[in-house]
């Protein structure tokens, strides 16, 4: 997608859709108070061409809602999309993303290959962060997952174009629009790896894929295998792997920008399964093909340094990244068997389908080895967390106050939607074991707490965030604004929680 940032009034712009927003200014709590709608545009043309469908009471401008005017009167523009942000008061920045991804997802399939943003113009929107969050929004909207189709007709928008209002400081914005395009590419980065399944993205795979992107960006990397892990000691990260024919990828990125000598070194660790059968402890059938992307959390993280070492925060960050594949097989673990982990703690494998934590165990050790300061984990880990907050709010954990208010504030960025959960001293009784220090589930009952309270065992006490992931990774259905499948959630929290160092 080519993006530009325009000079021209928005009568000027030659283009096959010029999208505007529009709020409602409605403040009755009158169930039948009739919406008041307002164009947030001091364009008079752009005004006079939507001021029959915004006095006809046909378009309420609820949230994402659209309404399509062909040759608008006095543009040179051939359609005229009116895309709604609700009510005027609860409008954010956030709501400006998903309105450019709405009217991108509204153009594709029409045949509309070239679009034009009106910046909305309210004093509750600073420009800045509309313009980054329009970008984010049309990149994500114009991603879409059916690439193995042989049919694929190639639907993407070539062009689009950001019109700030009459007489914006351009400076000021050109910083948020490039800032919004490389995140924006860099969250389809991660949908794309997500997307693969498991036959095409092996953790070899992975593995040179992180590599081609480090290399791409100018970050270090390294990406081991079998030997490595032998030679770590990584006795939990290889017992998930033992079991397939695929070996095992030990990716370590680092961003080291520089001058930047002291200061925290943070992190980031994730669970890279590039397909979960439950091994031995098989899953069943159903929704098992699901399982492909129980990789998110690596290419989360994979996503999150690729937008880190293009937006250049003055902090060092690491990536320790544990891909596996989870397979039942003569040479699989089996429930019972025990594994020494990295760090010496010894863990009883009760269901070897929970090998999310065993991967994880040991990439937290590795990380905090290599200097980690403060981590952050990221993993489709439980089918308990999907539970408890179903497909809204992913889980968030924390055992330092400090950093999860850090990671809070980022989240009024990135406009995602995480929810904390508790630690605590019972959780961890429920997995201590008879014949070694843990077992890898802790029952039924709060699944998505105890397996955080046992990858803080291996984190111990350094500030420490995990994010369960497991519920929001996939969308199951397609929103106005983005195609169901891949989310690539996550990227945009960790990276604002990264800049905030
Ligand atoms: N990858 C799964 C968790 C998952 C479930 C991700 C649903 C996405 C959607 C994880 O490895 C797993 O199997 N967890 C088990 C743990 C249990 C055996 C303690 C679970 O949640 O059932
Ligand atoms: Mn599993
Ligand atoms: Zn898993």
């Amino acid at each position: 997608m080519q993006t530009e940032l325009s000079s021209l009034n928005l009568a000027e712009i030659e283009t096959e859709l010029l999208a505007v927003l529009a709020v409602d200014t409605q403040t009755s709590k009158d169930r039948n108070a009739k919406p008041e709608l307002a164009l947030l545009t001091a364009d008079a043309a752009v005004k006079a061409a939507a001021a029959a469908v915004l006095s006809s009471g046909e378009f309420k401008g609820g949230v994402n809602e659209t309404v399509l005017l062909h040759a608008p009167a006095g543009l040179k523009a051939r359609r005229l999309l009116i895309v709604g942000l609700g009510k005027q008061a609860k409008a954010t920045v956030n709501s400006v993303r998903s309105a450019a991804g709405t009217a991108v997802r509204f153009g594709k399939p029409r045949g509309i290959r070239e679009l034009a943003f009106a910046l909305p113009e309210l004093a509750s929107l600073p420009l800045a962060g509309s313009v980054r969050a329009a970008l984010e929004g049309a990149l994500v909207g114009d991603f879409d997952p059916d690439t193995y189709r042989s049919d694929r007709k190639d639907q993407s928008v070539k062009s689009f174009t950001v019109a700030p209002p009459a007489g914006a400081d351009r400076a000021a914005l050109e910083a948020g629009f490039a800032e919004g395009v490389m995140i924006g590419e860099s969250q389809n980065f991660t949908r794309a790896l997500v997307n693969e399944p498991g036959n095409k993205l092996t953790p070899t795979i992975l593995g040179q894929r992180a590599a081609l992107m480090a290399a791409e960006v100018g970050l270090g990397w390294e990406v081991h295998s079998t030997e490595k892990l032998h030679e770590l000691k990584m006795g939990a990260f290889w017992s998930v792997s033992q079991g397939s024919e695929e070996p095992p990828a030990l990716i370590v990125l680092r961003y080291e920008p520089e001058g930047v000598t002291d200061g925290p070194i943070l992190g980031l660790v994730g669970k890279g399964i590039t397909f979960d059968s439950g091994g031995v402890s098989i899953k069943p059938a159903d929704k098992m093909d699901q399982m492909k992307t129980d990789m998110s959390g690596a290419a989360a993280m994979l996503g999150a340094m690729r937008a880190i070492a293009l937006l250049k925060p003055r902090v060092r960050v690491i990536a320790v990244i544990c891909a596996a594949e989870n397979m039942p097989d003569g040479k699989a673990q089996k429930p019972g068997d025990v594994q020494t982990a990295m760090s010496g703690k010894t863990i009883e494998i009760i269901n070897t389908d929970a090998e999310g934590r065993l991967v994880l165990a040991d990439g937290l050790t590795y990380a905090k080895q290599l200097g980690a300061t403060h981590l952050i984990d990221a993993a489709t880990l439980t089918g308990a967390c999907v539970v408890a907050l179903g497909t809204i709010n992913a889980g968030a954990f924390a055992n330092d106050d400090a950093i999860y208010e850090k990671f809070a504030a980022a989240l009024n960025t990135s406009g995602e939607k995480f929810w904390r959960l508790p630690l605590g001293e019972e959780y961890a009784e429920l997995i201590k074991s008879d014949i070694g220090d843990i077992k890898n589930t802790g029952g039924r009952w709060g699944g998505a707490c105890t397996a955080a309270e046992f990858l803080k065992v291996f984190v111990e006490d350094t500030p420490w965030i995990h994010l369960d992931i497991a519920g929001l990774a996939w969308l199951e259905e397609t929103k106005p604004y983005i195609a169901k499948g891949p989310s690539g959630v996550a990227v945009r929290s960790i990276l604002e929680w990264v800049r905030s160092y």
